[in-house]
């Protein structure tokens, strides 16, 4: 099975959460409210950059949760649109053993203006085009439990 999580401080990340969630047919929960893993789920992880880092929720949450032989997709916004917080999310899940099958991350809309209407469609989406991807390598895999 999939699960979507992710940390949004201001919506843009739980947007892209949600196109990547419609895409799976499975539900975005908040990582604030999540509390364990499903077994052996393939889990598709997202937060927004503050200060060129994921929310401090989301690295609680992989320090409480298995993620060894566990495989995950990561996602991101920022002002930037670098992607800087996925980064940063993959450092702290490599250590913890998962295996990382891919990222997307894009712009997300931020203070002064800046980035207005980001994610827009067309990143949306990227994101669920991302998704797609994923999930049909998992199932040729045989991969998705
Ligand atoms: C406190 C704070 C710090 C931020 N720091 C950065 C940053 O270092 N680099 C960057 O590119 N964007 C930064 N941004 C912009 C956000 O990453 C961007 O708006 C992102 O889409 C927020 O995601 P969210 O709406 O899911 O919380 C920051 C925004 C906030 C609120």
């Amino acid at each position: 099975m999939f699960e979507v999580i992710y940390y949004s401080k201001t919506g843009n990340t739980k947007k892209v959460a949600e196109a990547i969630a419609a895409e799976l047919g499975v539900k975005v929960e908040n990582v604030k409210a999540k509390k364990e893993l499903a077994k052996d789920s393939f889990v598709f992880l997202g937060s927004g950059c503050y200060a060129s880092k994921p929310g401090k929720k989301l690295g609680e949450f992989i320090k409480r949760n298995d993620f060894k032989g566990r495989q995950v997709a990561l996602f991101g916004t920022s002002g930037a649109g670098i992607g800087l917080e996925v980064k940063a999310v993959e450092e702290l899940l490599k250590p913890a053993g998962a295996i990382i099958k891919g990222s997307f991350y894009c712009k997300g809309k931020t203070w002064l203006l800046l980035n207005r209407g980001h994610p827009n469609s067309e990143e949306l989406a990227n994101a669920r085009e991302f998704a797609r991807k994923i999930k049909g390598q998992a199932e040729s895999k045989g991969e998705k439990k």
